[in-house]
C-alpha cells in the first residue's frame, strides 16, 4: 500500500467534547480528552491528506501541517463543520458532543438564593453533526464513533443506520476517556471486525494509522 494513500484528499475531523454553558463560570462538559480525533488528524496529515481539525475545549497541542479551528459549544462545533463539509472527501466524527444545553444562557453568576433551594434546569437537544453532514446532498464519506460500556456491535451498528453512515468505529469506553491505548470494533453494513485483530489494546497514535489506512481504502475512486 501506498504510504500516502490520502494524497490530494481532504480530511474534517471533529475531536473533544463539547462545553454547554449555564452561566458565565459554569457549565456542562464530559471527559473526552481529544486524544483519539487529534491521533486521526497527525495520522491523516502523514498519509498525505489536507486536514482541518475541529476541537472542543481540550489541552492538546496541534499536529504539525493540521488546520485547527477552536470551538466550546455543539452549536459552534455544527456552525463550523456543516458549510465545510461539503468541500472535503472524508468526515470523521470523534468528538463527543454534549447531547442537551441549557435551554437559556444566565447573563450573571447564578448566585444561592439563601433559602436553600436549588436551581433546576430546563435543557433543549443539541444538533446531530455526523448525521446532518451524512443527510448532506453533497456529503463527504462519513465515519462515525460510538464509545459503549457494553454492546458494543449493537449500539454501533444502531447508530449506522440511524445516523445513516457506511462506517461506525466502536470503543469500549468510558474506559478509553484520557487513555493512551484503545481497542476499536470497525462496524459496516458487511459485518464488524476488530483492530488490533487479535482484540487487544493498542497505542492510539498507532491504531489511529492502522484505522486511516482502512479508511483510506473505503473511500470512492475519483476519476
Ligand atoms: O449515539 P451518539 O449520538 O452518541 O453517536 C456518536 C457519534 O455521533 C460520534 O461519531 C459523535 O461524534 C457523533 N455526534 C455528533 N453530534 C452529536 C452527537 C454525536 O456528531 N450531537
Amino acid at each position: 500500500l501506498s504510504p500516502k494513500p490520502l494524497a490530494g484528499k481532504r480530511v474534517l475531523i471533529t475531536a473533544g467534547p463539547t462545553f454547554e454553558a449555564i452561566d458565565p463560570v459554569r457549565g456542562i462538559t464530559n471527559l473526552s480528552s481529544g486524544k483519539m480525533g487529534f491521533s486521526l488528524a497527525r495520522a491523516a496529515r502523514e498519509a498525505g491528506a489536507d486536514v482541518t481539525l475541529v476541537a472542543g475545549p481540550v489541552h492538546l497541542d496541534t499536529p504539525r501541517g493540521v488546520r485547527r479551528i477552536d470551538v466550546r459549544s455543539a452549536q459552534q462545533m455544527h456552525d463550523a463543520v456543516l458549510p465545510a463539509a461539503p468541500l472535503h472527501d472524508l468526515f470523521i466524527a470523534t468528538a463527543a458532543v454534549a447531547d442537551w444545553r441549557p435551554a437559556s444562557l444566565s447573563a450573571h453568576k447564578i448566585k444561592k438564593d439563601g433559602k436553600k433551594i436549588a436551581p433546576t434546569f430546563e435543557l433543549s437537544e443539541n444538533p446531530d453533526i455526523l448525521a446532518a453532514v451524512a443527510a448532506l446532498p453533497d456529503r463527504p464519506y462519513c465515519v462515525g464513533f460510538a464509545a459503549e460500556s457494553e454492546k458494543l456491535e449493537h449500539h454501533a451498528r444502531e447508530k449506522l443506520l440511524r445516523k445513516r453512515v457506511p462506517l461506525i468505529v466502536g470503543n469500549l469506553g468510558p474506559a478509553t476517556f484520557g487513555r493512551d491505548d484503545n481497542a476499536l470494533l470497525l462496524v459496516d453494513a458487511d459485518g464488524a471486525r476488530a483492530l488490533p485483530e487479535d482484540g487487544s489494546r493498542c497505542d492510539k497514535q498507532e491504531l489511529a494509522r492502522a484505522l486511516m489506512q482502512d479508511i483510506a481504502r473505503r473511500l470512492p475512486v475519483r476519476d
